[in-house]
C-alpha cells in the first residue's frame, strides 16, 4: 500500500538529513579509526561536528515511483524492507540479502541498485523506481510484453529484479549485443536457468533479431 498522504519535507525534525548523518557517522568512524581525539578539545570539537542521530527511530521520506512515502524507521532499515514492509511495494525480492542476486534490484535515480544494500536513509532525496513503476499503470513496458513473448521466466521470483535491470541496460545501451546483455545482467542470478529466453527477450524488446537454436553463441 503507498502512502502519499504525509507532508513533503525531505529534512528531519532535528535540521539533519538522515543521508548526512549517516555519512558523517561513517567518516568519523573511520576517522577515529585513524586517529583518536588526543585532548578534551579535539573530543569537543568532534562532537560538535557529529550530528547523533538514532538509535531510536527516524523520519525517513522516499519518493518511489513517483510518490512521496514517509515512515518513522529504524536508522538500520534497508531500502528493501522500506519497500517491502513498510511500505507494501513486493515486487523487489528478498533472496540472498547480501547483495548477490540481483532479486531485489530497483532504480536509484536511473542507477541499478541491490536494494538490500542501500540503508532506506540514503535514499533520501532521489527517486527510486521499483518494478510496480516500471509499467505505465495497465499498460506493460515493452520489456514485460518481450518477456512474456520469449518466455523468459519459470518460477518468476528473479524476474522482476530482471526486468529492473534489463530497463537499466537499455537506458545505457538501447540495441545491446550479447557482450553487453550478459554483463550488465551479470548481477541477476536465475536459479530456474531461463537465460536463453531472458537474452532472447532483451533482444527483441530493443529491435533485434532472437537468437533462433535456444543456445547462446559464445
Ligand atoms: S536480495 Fe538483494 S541482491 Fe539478493
Ligand atoms: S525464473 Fe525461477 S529463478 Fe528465475
Amino acid at each position: 500500500m503507498i502512502d502519499d498522504r504525509r507532508d513533503e519535507s525531505p529534512e528531519s525534525t532535528n535540521g539533519v538529513s538522515r543521508r548526512s548523518f549517516i555519512q558523517t557517522l561513517g567518516l568519523s568512524a573511520a576517522a577515529g579509526a585513524l586517529s583518536a581525539p588526543t585532548s578534551a578539545a579535539d573530543e569537543a570539537t568532534t562532537d560538535a561536528e557529529v550530528p547523533i542521530v538514532g538509535p531510536d527511530a527516524i523520519d525517513v521520506s522516499l519518493r518511489v515511483n513517483g510518490k512521496r512515502l514517509r515512515r518513522r524507521l529504524d536508522p538500520a532499515t534497508t531500502l528493501l524492507e522500506a519497500l517491502r514492509i513498510e511500505h507494501g511495494l513486493t515486487g523487489p525480492k528478498e533472496i540472498c540479502n547480501r547483495g548477490s542476486c540481483g532479486g531485489c534490484s530497483v532504480l536509484v535515480d536511473g542507477a541499478l541498485v541491490a536494494s538490500c544494500m542501500m540503508l532506506a536513509v540514503d535514499a533520501e532525496d532521489t527517486e527510486v523506481t521499483t518494478i510496480e513503476g516500471i509499467a505505465n499503470g495497465d499498460q506493460l513496458d515493452p520489456i514485460q510484453e518481450s518477456f512474456i513473448r520469449h518466455d523468459a521466466l519459470q518460477c518468476g521470483y528473479c524476474t522482476p529484479g530482471l526486468i529492473v535491470a534489463v530497463r537499466a541496460l537499455l537506458d545505457r545501451h538501447p540495441r545491446p549485443n550479447l557482450e553487453q546483455i550478459r554483463e550488465g545482467l551479470a548481477g541477476n542470478i536465475c536459479r530456474c536457468g531461463t537465460y536463453t529466453n531472458v537474452y532472447n527477450a532483451v533482444l527483441d524488446a530493443s529491435g533485434q533479431a532472437p537468437i533462433r537454436d535456444g543456445s547462446v553463441p559464445r
